[in-house]
């Protein structure tokens, strides 16, 4: 018997990390990119291929410990013997880029098991057995890349509450560039709780003022003001160097994409590396932005057509 699970990527639009203090962000599910588990009857120990490593569960290095332990939490859940499959995970999201690989892993992966032991999954566990996986690899995760990995709508989300799906219709065009450097989303997230305790009414501030932004976002979303929304994740972006989380690649990214005329520019996800966004007002116009974001140094860029909430092919 053979069964698959699979989950996408995701982009946060605006409230990465004061989402975490129950500010509200706004996030993307980004399905150019995508995380497939595929679950095989074998006989013997549970085998794990994935990424760098193909060997026993039992045996896999601890860079994979969400991984193997939300596998051993769902096979528990599910009341099933852990024995006698193999589990591949293949995938397109680029790792540790701040797009949700780590939730992405989990939601394929928890999806798979459950369709092999054909039992049903409702989304609530689902997202329990994710934030299991995210509380190893980030240590206190807002439960948005959760949400998002595992969803095809974009989300207004606030933590602790009920989601809020936010259809996007705005005619403009985002641009999507990884620095090809490692983002590093549980430094950045402890690092933002150390400041809160060494400097809480300036870090408090902050915080705040993101959760602003993303609330203003929302409205400008709703009008169709790419403008504004530009000027709001522009604003973000300042923020989020002032918290610490920034870094040179991304700063520099930033700068190139409003050198060439995008609305507004910022990091996305954890931050200190990883991918970043620019709002483009139509297609040629990002076209052009993602070239010259190649030409400063991006690994890899991706266009997201906000009429559509997607891809145009
Ligand atoms: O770097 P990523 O894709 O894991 O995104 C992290 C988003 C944060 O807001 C920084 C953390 C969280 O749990 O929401």
């Amino acid at each position: 018997m053979k069964k698959t699970g699979i989950s996408n990527g995701k982009i946060i639009l605006i409230g990465e990390h004061s989402v975490v203090y129950g500010e509200p962000a706004i996030a993307i599910p980004f399905l150019a990119t995508a995380i497939e588990t595929v679950i095989e009857t074998t006989t013997g120990p549970v085998i794990l291929d994935c990424f760098f490593y193909k060997g026993p569960l039992s045996q896999a290095p601890k860079r994979l410990l969400n991984l193997a332990t939300v596998i051993k939490e769902t096979v528990k859940t599910l009341a099933k013997p852990l024995e006698n499959f193999t589990i591949t995970i293949s995938s397109t999201i680029p790792a540790e880029r701040g797009m949700g690989s780590s939730a992405a892993v989990a939601v394929a992966t928890i999806r798979a098991l459950f369709r092999y032991f054909d039992e049903p999954l409702s989304n609530t566990v689902l997202l329990e057995l994710t934030n299991i996986s995210e509380t190893i690899a980030h240590g206190n995760p807002s439960g948005l890349d959760a949400a998002m990995t595992s969803s095809n709508s974009p989300l207004y989300y606030v933590k602790g509450q009920e989601f809020e799906f936010f259809p996007l219709n705005m005619t403009a065009y985002l641009v999507v560039a990884d620095t090809g450097i490692t983002g590093q989303t549980k430094e950045a997230v402890e690092h933002i709780a150390q400041l809160y305790q060494s400097a809480p009414k300036q870090t408090g501030y902050l915080i705040k003022q993101l959760g602003q932004l993303a609330k203003k976002t929302k409205l400008a979303i709703e009008k169709n003001q790419a403008i504004t929304l530009g000027t709001n994740m522009t604003q973000a972006h300042k923020l989020l160097s002032s918290l610490g989380v920034s870094n040179r690649e991304l700063d520099c990214l930033v700068d190139t994409a409003l050198d060439s005329g995008a609305l507004g520019a910022k990091l996305t996800g954890g931050g200190r590396g990883g991918c970043m966004i620019a709002l483009a007002k139509n297609e040629t116009a990002a076209k052009r932005l993602a070239t010259d974001l190649l030409e400063a140094g991006a690994q890899h860029t991706w266009l997201y057509n906000m009429r559509k909430d997607g891809y145009d092919d």
